[in-house]
């Protein structure tokens, strides 16, 4: 597999900009790179909340000086010329992800998303990393039947998903107008560790696992016989990595597990892990959320034969709901 290439990782220090740091997503990819022994400047608007922060630097203090943070709101274009850094790789993470919120605050949404994605390729036009690798999503597939990456995309249903699409179209463009090698991941519904525990419009999972330890029923949008590809954040992490590394072929890939679970045994598993003593808690069913897709999986058939990935590759959601909840629990 070529995914045993990242475990060298350590054997060269590399320079990573990761931006979203302080998301869920960023701040697993900063504990894997700091882990790693490399370099990594990261961007967000707001810093990281102080436990999860000093969870990724309470073990290996010593790498704090590996990390520089830099407070900027990526839609402001003036910090393409103020902050001039050498950078090798660059992962664009930063985003509003929440389609609910697209639906509430639509422009909101669209300009900042379009706005910060631009700001940063044209930062990457000035400091020329060897690749960036950006989230897409998953939310661009109306239907499950086909997720093939080069079907042609229409009928979204949110403009966070038009946001997204807006974005692999200018990256295709930076790519051949400045010959940046740029890679878009569909992103398909990434669950585990450092996931947002409170606020609103919290991702199913994260969501259950918190009214279950509240011993509350848990509440689901439409029907329990949805399908989602629940992927876990550590391969979602690796895989970042492992393309930023090798060569590829393709300039979007999937990036789901290529199985797809109903939100009613999705609710029976986290039930069966979370040890709470309301044995009696129940689905409550609610209306159907206008943006929300019923069914998702992921073709993975590119990714899988061109990086020689295998199935057992992917975290079992058994496993990786366990270390979620662990997570919740601490
Ligand atoms: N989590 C998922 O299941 C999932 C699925 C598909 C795609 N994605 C995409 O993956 C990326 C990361 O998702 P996440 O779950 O970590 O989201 P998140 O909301 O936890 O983190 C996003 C981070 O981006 C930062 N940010 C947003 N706008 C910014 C701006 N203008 N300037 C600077 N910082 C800004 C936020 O402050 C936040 O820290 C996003 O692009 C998201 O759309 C996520």
């Amino acid at each position: 597999m070529d995914i045993e290439k990242i475990k060298n990782l350590k054997k060269s220090k590399f320079r990573w900009l990761v931006t979203g740091v302080s998301g869920f997503i960023g701040k697993n990819i900063l504990n894997y790179l700091i882990l790693n022994n490399q370099i990594v400047i990261g961007f967000d608007k707001k810093k990281i909340n102080k436990s999860d922060y000093d969870k990724i630097f309470g073990l290996t203090p010593n790498k704090k000086k590996n990390f520089i943070f830099i407070k900027q709101d990526l839609t402001n274009p003036n910090f393409v010329k103020r902050n001039k850094i050498k950078i090798d790789f660059v992962l664009h993470n930063a985003a509003l992800s929440s389609v609910p919120l697209s639906i509430k605050k639509p422009k909101l949404v669209f300009d900042n998303n379009v706005k910060s994605f631009i700001n940063v390729l044209e930062y990457c036009r000035l400091n020329k990393p060897k690749k960036i690798i950006y989230a897409s999503s998953s939310a661009l597939y109306s239907n499950k039947k086909n997720t093939n990456e080069n079907i042609k995309i229409n009928n979204l249903k949110s403009v966070y998903a038009e946001s997204k699409l807006a974005n692999e179209k200018i990256a295709n463009l930076y790519s051949q107008e400045f010959r940046m090698n740029i890679v878009g991941l569909r992103y398909f519904n990434v669950y585990g560790p450092f996931c947002k525990k409170s606020g609103q419009n919290l991702p199913v999972i994260n969501n259950w696992i918190k009214s279950l330890l509240l011993n509350k029923n848990v509440e689901l949008y439409g029907s329990k016989n949805q399908t989602r590809d629940f992927v876990y954040v550590k391969n979602i992490v690796e895989l970042n990595i492992l393309l930023s590394l090798s060569k590829n072929k393709k300039k979007i890939y999937n990036l789901g597990t290529g199985k797809s679970t109903k939100l009613n045994d999705l609710f029976k598993i986290i039930k069966n892990n979370v040890n709470f003593s309301k044995k009696d808690s129940k689905l409550i069913f609610l209306e159907e959320r206008a943006g929300d897709i019923k069914d998702s999986k992921a073709n993975m058939r590119n990714l899988i034969t061109e990086f020689k990935i295998t199935n057992k590759y992917f975290v079992n959601l058994d496993t990786g709901l366990k270390e979620t909840i662990n997570f919740f629990k601490k």
